[in-house]
C-alpha cells in the first residue's frame, strides 16, 4: 500500500508522523511543495492547479489514497482532486469541534493561514460546530517561513507568535487551535509564549486515524507495503533534506521532483 502526501513545505511532516506511528508498514511518498510556499497567499485557483500536479505525480508514483497535509490546500482544492481523482482523498481542517469541547472560558483561538481564514470551507465550519462559542482567528504571516528555515525557537519566530496570540489571550482565548500543518511544529514556542494553561489542538493524528478508517474501508484487499518512506521537493534537494531531516528527527535525503510537476 502506497500513501501519497503533499503539503506547501515541510508543514505535512507533523501529519506525516502521526501516519507512520498509525500505519507503519504503509510505503509513505511525501511531496514539500518549497518552490510555491506559502500557500497561504496565493489564490485558490493556484493552489488548486499546485495540488492537481502533485496528485498526479504521487498516483504516478503508485499512490492509492492521497492525504492533503495542509489546510489551505485542502479548502482551495479537495473538492476538485476528489472529482478529478478516482481514489480516497483525506484533507484536513482547524480542529474547531474539538477546541469547541475542550474550551471552559467559551472562547476560542484560531492561528491559521490568511487562505484558510477566509475560505468558504471554514466559515462552514464555524456554522456547523461553533455556534455558541466565541471564536477569534488571526492570521499568521510569516509564521511557515520560519519553520520553512527550521527557526523553531529564535528571536523572530517568537516575536511573530506573540503578536498573534496576544489578542487571541487579552480576550480570553484558553483553547489554541492550530490550524495549519506547520504550527505544531511550533508548539512548544507557543506554549512558552501563551503559559502552559493554555490548551493547543491540532488534527495531525485525527488525520491519521480517518486514513486508517478509511483504507480498512475502502482499499481491504491492499497488500500492507514496505514501511518505507520517501520525499521529494519543488525546490532544492540539499537545502530540503537538511529542514526535513531537522523535523522528522532522522536522515532524509529528499529528491527532486521531476520538471513537469514542479
Ligand atoms: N501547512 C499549510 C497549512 O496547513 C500551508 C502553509 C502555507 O503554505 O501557507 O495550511
Amino acid at each position: 500500500m502506497t500513501i501519497g502526501v503533499f503539503d506547501s513545505g515541510v508543514g505535512g511532516l507533523s501529519v506525516l508522523r502521526h501516519i507512520r506511528m498509525m500505519l507503519p508498514d504503509v510505503r509513505l511518498i511525501y511531496v514539500a511543495d518549497s518552490a510555491h510556499v506559502p500557500y497561504g497567499d496565493k489564490t485558490a485557483h493556484y493552489i488548486e492547479q499546485r495540488s492537481i500536479a502533485l496528485t498526479r505525480f504521487l498516483v504516478k508514483q503508485g499512490a492509492k489514497a492521497i492525504v492533503v497535509a495542509c489546510n489551505t490546500a485542502t479548502a482551495a482544492a479537495a473538492q476538485t482532486l476528489r472529482r478529478e481523482f478516482n481514489l480516497p482523498v483525506i484533507g484536513m481542517e482547524p480542529a474547531v469541534k474539538p477546541a469547541v469541547s475542550a474550551t471552559k472560558s467559551g472562547v476560542v483561538g484560531v492561528l491559521a493561514t490568511t487562505g484558510t481564514l477566509k475560505s468558504a470551507r471554514f466559515s462552514a465550519l464555524l456554522e456547523r460546530h461553533a455556534k455558541d462559542i466565541e471564536i477569534i482567528t488571526h492570521g499568521c504571516p510569516g509564521l511557515v517561513e520560519q519553520v520553512e528555515l527550521g527557526d523553531l525557537e529564535g528571536q523572530k519566530t517568537r516575536q511573530l507568535i506573540e503578536r498573534y496570540t496576544e489578542p487571541l489571550l487579552l480576550q480570553g482565548a484558553d483553547t489554541l487551535i492550530l490550524g495549519c500543518t506547520h504550527y505544531p511544529f511550533l508548539a512548544p514556542l507557543i506554549r512558552d509564549v501563551a503559559g502552559s494553561h493554555i490548551e493547543l489542538i491540532d488534527t495531525g493524528e485525527a488525520v491519521a486515524r480517518q486514513l486508517q478508517r478509511r483504507l480498512l474501508a475502502e482499499l481491504p484487499d491492499t497488500q500492507p507495503g514496505d514501511g518505507t518512506a520517501h520525499f521529494f521537493t519543488s525546490k532544492d534537494a540539499q537545502a530540503a533534506s537538511l529542514i526535513l531531516s531537522k523535523l522528522w528527527g532522522s536522515p532524509i535525503e529528499a529528491r527532486k521532483l521531476p520538471m513537469e510537476f514542479a
